[in-house]
């Protein structure tokens, strides 16, 4: 068996892919969209006139970094999970060197190209900071940066936290909680509920740069999987799901296909209109924020947002 494209072969990625295409309905996890070229297109994505998240979210950094940063009582350790190219993340980490000379900024993420692109950007910016990057999934990089000096902040900005199903997050909290001191802080960035009308286009915008980011899926597994997918065959869906508060990402299969694996021999059949479900982005409304914050074991410290109350800064500590 010979793939058309040397590339390493990824087992984790492999069986992700066999146990997301075998469940009913297909799946796959979150993590899959951040290869270089889907890293590259998330970055496009933020500067969107639909995607209002990034700039809203930007823009409270703006207005309260100094305020944030004081609160958090001018951490030496800074750690931030998912961090992407960490563009908004200068704006807090300026904020503490006008009150210490040294910072340790360690961004964890699993595309090695984001850190690249982070690391650059903030020593061109911040020469006295310390950038410290962990390429690998949240907890093993946080178990990694056990020894790192404290208090730490731990960043997990960009709505991630909404990318997880509602139980998820709440255990995902409650892991993060055991790997924290008593004196650590917790940063959470999140989206908050608000009409469809907004919310939709940001997930579907005109010039289908989001659509390209949820095809990249499948053009990733052709490139390490050696599948198959045609990709004129799949088409971005997204919708507003009101029961479960939560914008829903998939790719739609135009009609009955067979898509080969060469690299692991896996075979996975599509019947016209079948939907791979990528992503959630779960909405809350504030209250909602506070319930799992604490069910996931933090205290509340501070609350941000913006004028609009579209997005919302959390300060908590672990209880
Ligand atoms: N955390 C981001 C969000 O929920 C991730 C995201 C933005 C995303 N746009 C996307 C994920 C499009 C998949 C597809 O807003």
């Amino acid at each position: 068996m010979s793939l058309a494209k040397k590339v390493a072969f990824d087992p984790t990625l492999a069986e992700a892919v066999r146990t997301g295409l075998g469940a009913r309905p297909k799946t796959l996890p979150p993590w899959l969209f951040y290869d270089e070229e889907g890293s590259r297109l998330f970055e496009a994505i933020t500067e969107l006139p639909e995607y209002y998240p990034t700039r809203t979210e930007r823009a409270i950094l703006e207005t309260f970094a100094t305020e944030i940063m004081a609160a958090a009582g001018h951490p030496g350790c800074v750690i931030e999970l998912g961090s992407g190219s960490a563009r908004k993340t200068a704006l807090l980490l300026e904020a503490v060197f006008t009150h210490r000379p040294e910072v340790v900024f360690h961004p964890i993420d699993v595309s090695a190209a984001a850190l690249d692109e982070a690391k650059t950007q903030l020593g061109e910016r911040l020469p006295n900071l310390r950038v410290e990057p962990v390429c690998g999934h949240y907890l093993p990089a946080l178990e990694a940066l056990a020894h790192a000096g404290g208090p730490r902040l731990i960043l997990f900005m960009g709505s991630t936290l909404g990318n997880f199903e509602p139980g998820e997050a709440i255990a995902f909290l409650r892991e993060l909680r055991s790997h924290l001191r008593p004196d650590d802080l917790f940063l959470l960035g999140l989206d908050l509920e608000k009409d469809p009308a907004i919310l939709v286009p940001a997930y579907d915008d005109a010039a289908g740069v989001t659509a390209a980011f949820n095809l990249n899926l499948l053009a990733r597994l052709n490139r390490e999987l050696g599948a198959d997918f045609d990709l004129d065959a799949f088409r971005h869906l997204a919708l507003w799901n009101a029961v479960e508060h939560r914008i829903e990402m998939h790719l739609v299969s135009l009609k009955p296909q067979t898509v080969r694996f060469a690299a692991t021999g896996l075979e996975i059949t599509f019947i016209e209109g079948e939907r791979i479900h990528t992503e959630n982005s779960y909405k809350h409304p504030p209250a909602e924020v506070d319930r799992i914050l604490a069910e996931g074991g933090f205290a509340p410290v501070a609350a941000w947002t913006d004028a609009r109350g579209w997005f919302t800064l959390r300060l908590a500590r672990p209880r």
